[in-house]
């Protein structure tokens, strides 16, 4: 919106209640400069209505916790500025797709957790002799690699956007398949094929359908779709070899 279309107030639709017993509530709240959606949640929360549920942590793009979804598309609201995101004043804010929703606009992130365990999305340390550091170039290819995806906060925006989670819900999805890919490529990692084993699943990296929403809308700006097609071919490579 642009500063010409300023409006002394804004008009916001906010999800209250459950997934299917709920409905959009509307409230007035005062248009600040420099506002985050963050910001208007909060003010409805303190000066509107206290029994409003949502959750936030670090209000700095850090925690990742604040995601909701904001005119329909997935977003951290503490680093989405009203000015950029409404339309004529008014602007609408609903729990994260893809999630239960426990109430309002918090959902129960569970699933999404789960999924980075089914993804075996945890470092193994190698047998080897833990007395000395393994030097790991920073300009390897596999380095490379695994830098470009390991800033991600488990915010579930990329989850969210994924089209193939909603049809499939066993899909592992773009951050489980995204920490995956960092593992694989991770020099330290003691059971890389472990890694692989658990995304050649039917509900695994061969369920992406590329379409890249969830690189469009990371906030960190990772690029999970590009993970997932290096761990396709991964495990190509490595089923050709015998090893899966
Ligand atoms: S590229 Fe794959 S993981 Fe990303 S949104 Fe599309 S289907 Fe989901
Ligand atoms: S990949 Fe990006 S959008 Fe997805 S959980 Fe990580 S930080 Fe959030
Ligand atoms: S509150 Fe931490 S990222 Fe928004």
């Amino acid at each position: 919106m642009s500063e010409s279309e300023h409006t002394d107030t804004l008009t916001v639709d906010i999800w209250r209640g459950g997934q299917e017993d709920g409905a959009f509530q509307t409230y007035v709240v005062p248009h600040m400069e420099s506002q985050t959606v963050l910001d208007v949640v909060t003010y409805i929360q303190r000066k509107l209505d206290p029994s409003l549920s949502y959750r936030f942590s670090c209000r700095v793009g850090m925690c990742g916790s604040c995601a909701m979804t904001v005119n329909g598309k997935p977003r951290w609201t503490c680093r989405s500025h009203v000015d950029s995101v409404s339309e004529n004043g008014r602007i609408q804010v609903a729990p994260l797709r893809n999630m239960p929703v426990i109430k309002d606009l918090a959902t129960d992130m569970t699933v999404f957790f789960d999924k980075w365990q089914k993804a075996k999305s945890q470092f193994v340390p190698t047998d080897g002799d833990a007395s000395d550091f393994m030097n790991v170039d920073p300009a390897s290819r596999e380095r490379k690699a695994a830098s470009a995806g390991i800033e991600c906060i488990g915010c579930g925006v990329c989850y969210a956007a994924c089209d193939v989670v909603e049809w499939n819900p066993d899909y592992l999805g773009p951050a489980a398949l995204n920490r995956a890919w960092t593992l694989v490529n991770d020099a330290r990692d003691g059971d890389p094929d472990g890694h692989l084993r658990a995304v050649a699943t039917d509900a695994g990296c061969h369920a992406c359908h590329s379409h890249q929403n969830c690189a469009q809308y990371c906030p960190s700006n990772l690029n999970p779709t590009a993970s997932i097609a290096g761990l396709k071919r991964k495990v190509f490579a490595a089923a050709l070899k015998g090893r899966l």
